[in-house]
């Protein structure tokens, strides 16, 4: 087969078909406009492969040095945009091979040797996937960082804490950023879990069974980093496996979907936050938009879009999912339809995560470890709704309890006063002391201590409570971690 031969798809792979594809089975059987994307972990397992292949003595080291020359050039011809990529050619692996047999002959033939497309896949995808989770992973902590930051700001403003969304007691906003903080640190442990079961090398597998060459995969694996870390080589221990799952995928989008699903609910706060009713915060106009027809409007366009894209991104998973299911072993064409949405999530996850670190936190500077430009907090606004709606009722409760007086009869008494407060349209810190005596003989002057929002939150001292003491201990674990 000459080299210019290549570019008719029948001869790419066998001389065996009678009749040429359809316009449109090309095109539907074809995945190069996408899996393009692929192209550097394609080379980079392709140089793997046939580095292995010479020291094995199975190709010469003039085909090795051949294939590296020619790889090399494919790498600068694609980063440069020249690189002719051809529907005819299928997916990203023929197009290179193809390629590199016009530029280098025979040797380009050769790397093919003792693999298939079966496990070269498998292995593109999980090297693209596993560098991508670094790059998410390192986001994320940026994100962890900016909430932290925020928080460092706002331990003693108060807002008020809402079960059912019905003002429940007052909280430290610190302790209300710093429970996505939490969330967000469990993304990053799952990201992590999911990279090492990644990090695996399927090459070896050939197309189903293995091969009859005398590889050396433990050698690959060290070349592609796909080691543990006490630098053991992780290789898929069997082959019909290594060609056929897509659980790395899968497990990745069920992690990426959950951040998706923490950033959805910060989202729809930050939302709430911001509508005139609450006014607790401001975002900064960058990440708004006006209306057409409303001048006074600015909208949360982006936390919405965020709330909006985790439906897409939650998606994917289900995608995956049914995907797999009911796929015999080993591989089938079906598995190339795991990459667009794997793609997607990636993609999406990584836009969300870098506006999300500006939005929340603004620009860091690097001297004085400032941040401007983040959201804006309005203080008063906290603390005017934490009055409202008789958030301090628990701790009027808890001071009875304190008193002697058993908790499911200080309940009763405090749900007494409370309607009383609320019939004459006050806070039962605004009650005179005789008026709450009516309630109950044992309030003292003492009660006004506990009924101020400072003191209830201040009060609330167990490990992980909303005191500012305990938040502050946790800023101080976050910034370590996070260092
Ligand atoms: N483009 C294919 C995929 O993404 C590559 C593997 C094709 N293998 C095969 N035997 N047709 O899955």
């Amino acid at each position: 087969m000459s080299h210019n031969q290549l570019d008719a798809k029948s001869q790419a792979w066998s001389a065996l078909f009678t009749e040429p594809m359809s316009e449109l089975v090309q095109r539907y059987t074809a995945s190069v406009f996408f899996d393009r994307r692929l192209w550097k972990a394609d080379i980079q397992g392709s140089l793997a492969h046939a580095e292995m292949l010479a020291a094995q003595g199975i190709i010469s080291a003039q085909d090795w040095a051949d294939i590296q020359r020619g790889l090399q050039q494919i790498a600068q011809e694609i980063e440069a945009g020249t690189f002719e990529w051809k529907l005819a050619l299928e997916d990203v692996h023929l197009n290179i091979e193809a390629r590199l047999t016009q530029l280098v002959g025979d040797a380009g033939k050769r790397l093919h040797t003792g693999r298939s497309r079966n496990d070269q896949v498998a292995t593109d995808v999980r090297l693209w996937l596993r560098d991508e989770i670094d790059g998410l992973i390192a986001l994320l902590r940026e994100l962890q960082a900016a909430l932290v930051d925020v928080a460092a700001q706002h331990v003693d403003t108060i807002l008020p804490g809402f079960t059912h969304l019905q003002v429940a007691q007052p909280v430290s906003f610190a302790h209300h950023l710093l429970a996505y903080v939490e969330m967000f640190a469990r993304d990053e442990e799952r990201l992590r879990d999911v990279r090492r079961r990644t990090n695996r090398l399927p090459l070896g597998a050939a197309a189903l069974a293995g091969t009859t060459y005398p590889l050396d995969r433990a050698r690959v694996a060290r070349t592609l980093g796909m080691v543990d870390e006490r630098g053991e080589p992780q290789l898929c221990l069997n082959s019909l496996d290594a060609v056929s799952d897509r659980d790395f995928a899968i497990e990745f989008s069920g992690a990426a979907a959950l951040i998706m699903v923490h950033i959805s609910r910060l989202s729809e706060e930050l939302i709430l936050w911001m509508s005139q009713n609450f006014g607790f915060i401001r975002i900064a106009d960058r990440f708004t938009t006006g209306s057409s027809i409303m001048p006074q409007k600015k909208n949360p366009d982006v936390p919405e879009l965020a709330r909006g894209k985790t439906g897409r991104v939650v998606g994917h998973l289900v995608g995956l999912l049914t995907l797999m299911k009911g796929q015999p072993l080993a591989y089938n064409k079906d598995n190339q339809e795991d990459k667009e949405p794997l793609f997607d999530t990636v993609d999406t996850l990584r836009d969300t995560l870098r506006i999300f670190v500006d939005m929340i936190g603004g620009e860091r500077d690097a001297t004085t470890g400032q941040r401007s430009g983040g959201i804006t907090v309005n203080r008063a606004a906290m603390e005017a709704a934490a009055r409202k709606g008789f958030a301090t009722a628990t701790d009027l409760a808890d001071y009875l309890v304190r008193k002697g007086v058993p908790f499911r009869d200080a309940h009763e008494t405090v749900a007494a006063a409370v309607r009383a407060a609320s019939e004459q349209g006050v806070d039962l810190s605004e009650l005179p002391l005789a008026a709450l005596q009516r309630f109950h003989p044992a309030i003292g002057e003492d009660v006004y201590a506990v009924l101020t929002l400072p003191g209830s939150v201040a009060a609330r001292r167990t490990v992980g409570g909303t005191a500012p003491t305990q938040v502050q201990q946790q800023i101080e674990r976050h910034r370590a971690r996070l260092a």
